[in-house]
């Protein structure tokens, strides 16, 4: 069986690709379900309802989250009506909002999804990341063996830690946030697949999605710049896991980058 997974969606560009080109790669490569990150789906910041409903579920299957999740003022109200979002499961339980659900794929197997938030380089006051992962696949597993993890995180240590940590528990533990794929797609020794980061869908003539102007601007005098979505060029970014659904453990993690735009 086959997963795509889809890095940080990034404004009105990065939704019209994934809108377009999910269904086409999900039909190319043979998936049965789709996870993207959507944190910065809605001008960078956040994801809203309204936004959410323009995917189908051929689109995306699961939206998942990350330090962007509350920027919009009226998600906090709005997310636990919605099944198919997941906020970091180490946000505190209090919080609103799921950090892993199981979902059935259009194979009719069933998919868990945990959300992950890092605690280094993130200035949130987040519980760990590997206590919540622990608990997540302790109740998954009741229900499946085939289990996603996203890893939104800015440093490739822990999320290079937590890969290895989950190794032989999932089928995959891929990385978020950067909204730069890395080289280093591999299966883990006891066949968990990896990847620092995923990437992101947004424009490639961009500092990681943002208008390039304004961010060279703010690095080169220390004035604090409103940085605007840059919507020219956008490439998606993802990968393709391959898995036994029987067992959950992969076989196969292939990079995948589409130009839309
Ligand atoms: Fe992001
Ligand atoms: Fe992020």
């Amino acid at each position: 069986m086959r997963v795509l997974f889809i890095g940080d969606i990034v404004g009105h560009g990065g939704r019209k690709a994934v809108q377009a080109l999910s269904p086409v790669l999900q039909e190319e490569y043979g998936c049965d379900f789709c996870i993207a990150n959507g944190e910065n789906m809605a001008g960078g910041n956040g994801m809203t309802k309204p936004l959410l409903a323009e995917f189908t579920p051929e689109q995306v299957d699961v939206f998942t989250n990350g330090d962007h999740t509350w920027d919009q003022r009226e998600f906090p109200g709005q997310i636990d009506a919605l099944t198919n979002v997941l906020r970091p499961a180490n946000f505190h339980a209090s919080q609103p909002g799921r950090g892993w659900g199981v979902f059935t794929a259009r194979n009719g197997v069933k998919v868990g999804v945990i959300n992950l938030i890092g605690r280094v380089f993130i200035k949130l006051n987040t519980e760990s990341p590997f206590d919540l992962a622990d608990k997540a696949i302790e109740e998954i597993s009741q229900e499946t063996p085939v289990i996603f993890v996203d890893f939104h995180g800015e440093a490739t240590s822990e999320k290079i830690a937590l890969g290895h940590y989950l190794d032989g528990r999932v089928t995959a533990v891929i990385g978020t946030h950067t909204h730069v794929p890395t080289g280093d797609s591999r299966i883990l020794p006891k066949g968990t697949a990896f990847q620092c980061d995923a990437g992101m869908v947004g424009s490639r003539d961009s500092v990681l999605g943002r208008d390039t102007a304004a961010v060279i601007e703010n690095f080169r005098t220390g004035m604090p710049m409103r940085f605007g979505v840059c919507d020219d060029h956008v490439t998606l970014c993802g990968l393709v896991v391959t898995f036994d659904s029987e067992t959950g453990r992969a076989t196969e993690i292939q990079r995948v980058m589409r130009d839309f735009s």
